[in-house]
C-alpha cells in the first residue's frame, strides 16, 4: 500500500471546515444585524492532527485506507451556545438543512446521555459535499454543539487529559466530576434566567397590546363625537396606567370595546 500523502489528503477537510465555518457565523452575522436573538454564540473550527489522526486508527483498529470512511472527526466544527435551548435550535438548523447542502450521518446525544468523565455535548457528524480540483468529494465532518460552560469544561478536561497522557490522577479526575457538575448547575441556572427573561418580554408585549386597543377606541369614540364618554375613559386609562395594573387595563379594554362597537362605521 502506498503511503498516505498527507497535505493532499486534508486539503478536502481543510476545504470543508472553512465553508461549514462561513456558513454558521452568517446564520449568527445575519441574525445580530437584523437585531434578532442568535442561538450561535461564535464558531470555531480544525482539521485534525495527523499524529491524532493515527493514534484514532490504531485506537480503533482502522486500516489506512478506511481512515477517511471511519474517522468521523477529522473535519471539526464546534459551535458554543448561550443556552441549552439554543443548542436544540442549532440543531434544528442542521437538521432543516439534511438534504440541502449536507447530509446528516448520525447524531449523539452527550447532553441528556453525558459520558462518565461528565463530558456533555450533542454532536452531529455530516457528509458534507465539497468541490476539489478534481470534482466533487463527499467528505465527514462532526459537528459538536455545546454551551459556553460545556466548552469551558471540556477545554479543561482536554488539556489535563493532554498533560497527564490519559492517566489523570483520581484526585483530579474527582474534580473535574464535581467541575462537570458545576457547569451543569450553571447551565440550569441560566436556562431559569433565560426563560425570565422571555417571559417579561410577553407579559411587556401582552400590555403594550392593551395600551394601543385602548388608546385606539377612545380616539374613535373622540370621532364619533362622544367627547364626554371619551374624557372619562381617557381619565380611567391614566389612572391605571400611572398604577401599572395589567389585569384592570384589561378590564378596561373590554369595557371600552363594547361601548365603542357601536360607532365601529366612523372608523
Ligand atoms: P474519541 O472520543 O475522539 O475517541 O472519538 P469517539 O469515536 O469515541 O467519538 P465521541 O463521540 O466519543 O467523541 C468525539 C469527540 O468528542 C472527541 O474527539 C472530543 O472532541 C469530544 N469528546 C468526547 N468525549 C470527551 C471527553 O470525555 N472529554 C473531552 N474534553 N472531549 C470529549
Ligand atoms: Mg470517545
Amino acid at each position: 500500500m502506498e503511503a498516505i500523502h498527507w497535505k493532499k489528503f486534508l486539503i478536502p477537510y481543510e476545504h470543508a471546515v472553512e465553508e461549514l465555518k462561513v456558513k454558521f457565523k452568517s446564520i449568527r452575522n445575519e441574525l445580530r444585524t437584523i437585531g434578532e436573538y442568535s442561538p450561535i454564540e461564535f464558531v470555531t473550527g480544525r482539521v485534525k492532527k495527523v499524529s491524532s489522526i493515527l493514534e484514532k486508527a490504531k485506537k480503533l483498529d482502522v486500516d489506512p485506507e478506511d481512515i477517511a470512511e471511519k474517522i468521523e472527526d477529522i473535519a471539526g466544527i464546534r459551535i458554543m451556545c448561550q443556552f441549552v435551548e439554543d443548542i436544540h435550535t442549532v440543531a434544528d438548523y442542521i437538521r432543516d438543512r439534511d438534504g440541502e447542502d449536507l447530509e446528516i450521518v448520525l447524531e449523539k446525544d452527550y447532553i441528556n446521555d453525558f459520558k462518565d468523565s461528565g463530558y456533555r455535548s450533542y454532536h452531529v457528524v455530516v457528509k458534507y459535499k465539497i468541490h476539489t480540483a478534481l470534482g466533487p468529494k463527499d467528505i465527514l465532518a462532526e459537528i459538536q454543539i455545546r454551551t459556553l460552560a460545556m466548552n469551558f469544561w471540556a477545554i479543561i478536561e482536554h488539556s489535563l487529559k493532554y498533560k497527564y497522557k490519559e492517566r489523570i490522577p483520581q484526585h483530579i479526575e474527582d474534580r473535574l466530576k464535581r467541575a462537570a457538575d458545576a457547569a451543569f448547575k450553571l447551565d440550569q441556572e441560566m436556562s431559569e434566567i433565560r426563560h425570565e427573561i422571555r417571559q417579561a418580554q410577553k407579559v411587556f408585549e401582552i400590555r403594550s397590546n392593551i395600551v394601543s386597543k385602548i388608546l385606539q377606541n377612545i380616539q374613535l369614540l373622540y370621532l364619533a363625537g362622544k367627547v364626554t364618554e371619551a374624557n372619562a375613559f381617557q381619565e380611567h386609562f391614566n389612572r391605571l396606567w400611572d398604577q401599572g395594573d395589567t389585569i384592570e387595563l384589561k378590564a378596561l379594554d373590554k369595557e371600552i370595546s363594547k361601548f365603542t362597537e357601536k360607532y365601529e362605521a366612523y372608523e
